[in-house]
């Protein structure tokens, strides 16, 4: 079942209208919520980040947050969803073709789960990942629907046989195309700070809690890439890539080319909050 609007319909009686706005401009934001065991993971952060995509793009809801939480979860018990994602998004309707907002038209809301195993053998492995240029807008705060410069990335990064790619306005290094990145240099976690440049990741906030639990030393500051190339440990954050190590950025190897210390406790410890929300559901 999907969530269409306020119904829950099969996917093969919904529709998109050639002429919705998330279909010819772009115009929407969405959200990826993961689910373990059941449970929705951060449910209210997202909801809260939705909140806010919406507002700073001007897109009024079918209907408000609170009922929109309730139906998320209806959809994940619905679908009998274990361990997956939901991708919802709102658009700004249909209407004939005009780029200022059209008078008339409806917000779109549609929603579907999918299920998706956690990337294990990465998480335990690391991944190698590939540096490019930061071509994005200048509002990468709103997790807008419109993705061309962090898929034309990510492409770039798959084509070199890595599996993200970490992006970089100048010389200094933002986020990833579909993640976060923090740092480990001389000892201190180094992240960018949460303004209009990079998306402000439910799992990057997760995370910063972690390292504060663990008293580990953080600086919410940029780092350059000539920094992070010099880094002990490099991880990317991300709702379906957890706390991924990176072992590698273009084929140099980050500390000694293996997962190191500092990340495998962060991974222990977002471990343990993944399955006191699994054990919630049960
Ligand atoms: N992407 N930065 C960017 C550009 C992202 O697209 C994402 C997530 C993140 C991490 O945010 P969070 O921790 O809230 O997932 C950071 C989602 C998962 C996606 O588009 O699939």
């Amino acid at each position: 079942m999907i969530l269409v609007n306020d119904r829950f319909v099969e996917r093969t009686e919904a529709t998109v209208d050639i002429e919705d706005r998330g279909y010819q401009f772009g115009d929407g934001v969405y959200e990826v919520i993961r689910v373990y065991g059941g449970a929705p993971f951060l449910l209210d952060e997202h909801m809260a980040r939705l909140a806010r995509s919406l507002r700073e793009i001007r897109l009024e809801p079918p209907y408000g947050i609170d009922e929109l939480t309730d139906k998320i979860r209806r959809l994940i018990t619905l679908n009998a969803l274990g361990d997956g994602i939901v991708y919802l998004q709102i658009t700004r309707g249909a209407s004939p073709r005009t780029h200022g907002f059209p008078k008339n038209a409806h917000s779109v809301l549609t929603a579907y789960t999918q299920t998706l195993d956690r990337p294990l053998q990465a998480l335990q492995e690391g991944i190698r990942a590939h540096l490019t240029e930061d071509i994005r807008w200048l509002r990468c705060d709103i997790k807008s629907l419109n993705l061309l410069g962090s898929v034309l990335a990510k492409q770039e990064a798959l084509d070199k046989g890595c599996a993200e790619a970490i992006l970089h306005r100048g010389k200094t290094v933002t986020e990833g195309s579909a993640s976060n990145v923090f740092a480990l240099i001389g000892g201190v976690w180094f992240t960018h700070p949460a303004n209009h440049l990079i998306l402000d990741g439910i799992t990057r906030r997760s995370v910063l809690r972690i390292m504060q639990e663990l008293d580990m030393p953080v600086k919410v500051e940029a780092v350059t890439v000539e920094q992070l190339l010099a880094a002990e440990e490099i991880i990317v954050t991300s709702t379906t890539q957890e706390i991924m190590p990176v072992v590698a950025v273009d084929g140099r190897p980050v500390g000694d080319g293996s997962v190191g210390p500092w990340t495998r406790r962060l991974q222990a410890a977002f471990e343990a909050a993944i399955r006191e929300t699994a054990s919630r559901s049960s």
